[in-house]
């Protein structure tokens, strides 16, 4: 059986030859090793050398054997499953270190029936796309970038509140990884002190009154210098002084989303939206809301059910947005 690792095809073994350096975190031997996976140690070392090209850095001693000494900046599907611990999200995990946007390879993978909860993960994005048009500048292992597939059974006119649970999750997962205390802006742009971190795209595939499936994606910048970001973004790396684990980051926002979508399946979206209400910054304030073809300006009073924005215009007459560019005035 083969895997996709690196973009390559590689025997499962290099997996499991990680796997148990990582369980012993010490030297294994290269004989125990060998015996384990029913393997001769001129296989082992081969094996050792593709995971060496890889970027692991592996010590060998004569007599103590391997030690796995660090593994490289990579979201390789293995390494984001080993102790990931989830039911749904990642139970399918599709590496890419290059493509056109997440998004594209999820419609088509969609299309073709991939389960609920498979997640395609690309190291960089050469046509990554962002809301309303716009393109999400994805440098090469330095954000994370992702679209996941979900089935959920709700109307297509619900599926919104799929992009609120999205924004919520990212906020708790970073708060818990990186202690940083993010802000969602009405509809799901994820901000640190104000500045843009990461976004969601939310595409669905959908018949007239039924969602066939959903593609959440989700752009964070994680490890960005500052000089590199777009004026008013800014990323993990800027706000915490020092490099951050992009996989732990990405295995927390996968736990965080699982829970919220079962919680969302089970109980409806009440909780989902009253953790939306605490995370944002948009409520309260006067905005500006740039719509297809019109400019509704007034204050943000609440969401709804559906996640869509209640503005009370200074007519007195309050509107409800369902998509839009959100600007705060005060
Ligand atoms: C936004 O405009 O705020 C949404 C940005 C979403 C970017 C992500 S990166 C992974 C996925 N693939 C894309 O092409 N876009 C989304």
């Amino acid at each position: 059986m083969a895997a996709t690792f690196s973009g390559r095809k590689c025997i499962i073994m290099e997996e499991k030859i990680i796997e148990l350096l990582k369980k012993k975190r010490d030297y294994l031997s290269g004989e125990e090793i060998s015996s384990q996976l029913r393997i001769s140690r001129q296989a082992l070392w081969r094996h050792i050398q593709s995971l060496k090209d890889l970027g692991y850095d592996i010590a060998a001693v004569p007599h103590l054997g391997y030690r796995l000494e660090s593994s490289p900046d990579k979201l390789f599907d293995f390494e984001v499953k080993y102790g990931l611990n989830t039911k749904i999200l990642g139970r399918k995990i599709l590496y890419f270190d290059s493509l056109s946007s997440t998004m594209d390879m999820a419609a088509q993978l969609g299309m073709n029936g991939a389960s609920e909860g498979t997640v395609i993960l690309a190291e960089a994005q050469t046509k990554g796309r962002g809301r309303l048009g716009r393109a999400w500048f994805s440098p090469k292992r330095k954000g994370l970038y992702l679209s996941l597939i979900l089935r959920p059974v709700i109307l297509p006119t619900q599926a919104s509140i799929l992009t609120l649970l999205s924004a919520v999750s990212i906020c708790e997962a970073l708060k818990q990884t990186t202690g940083l205390v993010p802000q969602i802006k009405w509809p799901n742009d994820i901000l640190i002190n104000n500045k843009k971190l990461g976004g969601i795209l939310t595409q669905i595939i959908a018949e007239t009154d039924k969602i066939n499936f959903v593609i959440i994606g989700i752009g964070i910048n994680v490890n960005n210098d500052k000089k590199s970001l777009i004026l008013g973004a800014t990323s993990l790396r800027e706000q915490k002084k020092e490099r951050v684990n992009r996989t732990i980051l990405l295995q927390e926002i996968l736990r965080k989303l699982e829970a919220n979508y079962l919680s969302l399946i089970k109980s409806g979206s009440n909780s989902i939206i009253d953790k939306w209400r605490q995370h944002n910054i948009t409520l309260g304030r006067r905005v500006k809301v740039y719509c297809q073809n019109r400019e509704i300006e007034g204050e943000a009073i609440d969401i709804d059910a559906d996640g869509g924005l209640l503005v009370r215009k200074d007519s007195g007459l309050t509107e409800k947005v369902i998509s839009g560019d959100v600007v705060h005035c005060r």
